[in-house]
């Protein structure tokens, strides 16, 4: 069943919360499935709300599935072996004011199971890498939320962990630390760790990934690789082309009953127009025959951000019900 490179495996995985005095089922997360192989990255994408936190529980072990099966390193995700593979970022970390980042990391490492001489190696490395060797000794209650989240992230490094799961590690950042979190979590995979990370923030992560799951209410509403994903919508291009004067009408009749081509701007004899992509040779070759000039040919590609709105926002309308198939955004 499960390969040799699987580091991480959901199938259907769902969660189900009682809540209230009347029991009142909350669906946390439905019928999840993926895998997270070796050396990879899978950005856990969706709203606030939206189910990552619960899974990564579950993910931890820290709460039971109520239904499907998640397979970490090959195991139960109960498997102490397993889970001792596994560094963990929780959403806002929290440690106790008044110690210093080197305490906190001791600490870990004892839990861990990491021995004095080994803890004493790796901590002041660790916090020097992370920029903290200043600070090794202060008090945590001055810090910024930036260095607290390089505490944190300290901490997952620890015992030296194969996959690394981090719950929102970009939320509440300013965009200084938002840059050094991503560089590093880049780094990090760089030296072959596997990444499992949480954000509702799309546009910093586009770069961070190789695979994509994006949740809404709980749900999978796209994943795949990231690269097929952003091409399975049509690739566009847009053009700026210049028509000459004098035979003006055809030329732009011309450009215009070329497949796929629309005119969205039209100044004077300046024409913008968008076109899909595999049309630009077309395009280029009718730009010659009618004598104009092409004035400006550029990619448009669909961000991760506009993915994530016509696949979690459209298509999942206001009763909470799907909206017909994808690929039909609006
Ligand atoms: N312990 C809990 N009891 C009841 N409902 C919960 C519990 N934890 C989370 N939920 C609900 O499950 C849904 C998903 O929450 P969560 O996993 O925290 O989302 P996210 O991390 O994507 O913001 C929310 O509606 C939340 O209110
Ligand atoms: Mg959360």
């Amino acid at each position: 069943m499960a390969e040799q490179d699987d580091i991480l495996a959901l199938e259907h995985l769902g969660k189900t919360f009682r809540v209230g005095f009347w029991g009142t089922k909350v669906q946390a997360v439905r019928d999840v499935s993926l895998v997270l192989k070796r050396g990879e990255s899978l950005g856990y994408l969706g709203p606030n709300g939206s189910g990552k936190t619960t899974s990564i529980k579950c993910i931890l072990s820290l709460i039971q599935p109520t239904v499907g099966k998640i397979r970490l390193f090959g195991a139960d995700p109960s498997n102490a072996a397993a889970r001792a593979r596994v560094g963990y970022l929780p959403e806002a970390p929290y440690f106790y004011d008044y110690l210093t980042p080197r305490e906190v990391l001791d600490y870990v490492g004892k839990l861990y199971g990491l021995d004095g001489s080994t803890r004493k190696k790796r901590i002041p490395m660790l916090l020097d890498r992370l920029g903290l060797s200043h600070a090794m000794d202060r008090e945590l209650r001055g810090f910024s939320k930036g260095m607290l989240q390089r505490v944190g992230i300290a901490q997952s490094l620890l015992s030296d962990p194969d996959l690394l799961i981090y719950d929102e590690p970009l939320s509440g950042l300013d965009p200084i630390g938002r840059k050094e979190v991503r560089e590093l979590m880049a780094e990090l995979r760089r030296e072959g760790k596997s990444l499992f990370f949480s954000s509702h923030v799309l546009t910093d992560i586009e770069t961070l990934c190789d695979a994509v799951c994006i949740l809404d209410r709980g749900e999978v509403v796209a994943q795949g690789r990231l690269s097929d994903l952003l091409r399975m919508d049509k690739l566009e291009s847009e053009a700026l082309v210049e028509l000459p004067l004098d035979t003006l009408e055809t030329a732009k009749a011309r450009l215009l009953a070329l497949p796929g081509v629309e005119l969205t701007e039209e100044l004077g004899p300046v024409l913008r127009l968008r076109l899909p992509t595999d049309v630009v040779p077309g395009l280029t070759a009718a730009v010659v025959d009618a004598r104009a000039t092409l004035r400006e040919l550029s990619q448009h590609r669909d961000s991760l951000e506009e993915l994530f709105v016509q696949k979690a926002v459209h298509m999942v309308s206001s009763d909470g019900q799907r909206a017909p198939k994808a690929g039909s955004p609006e």
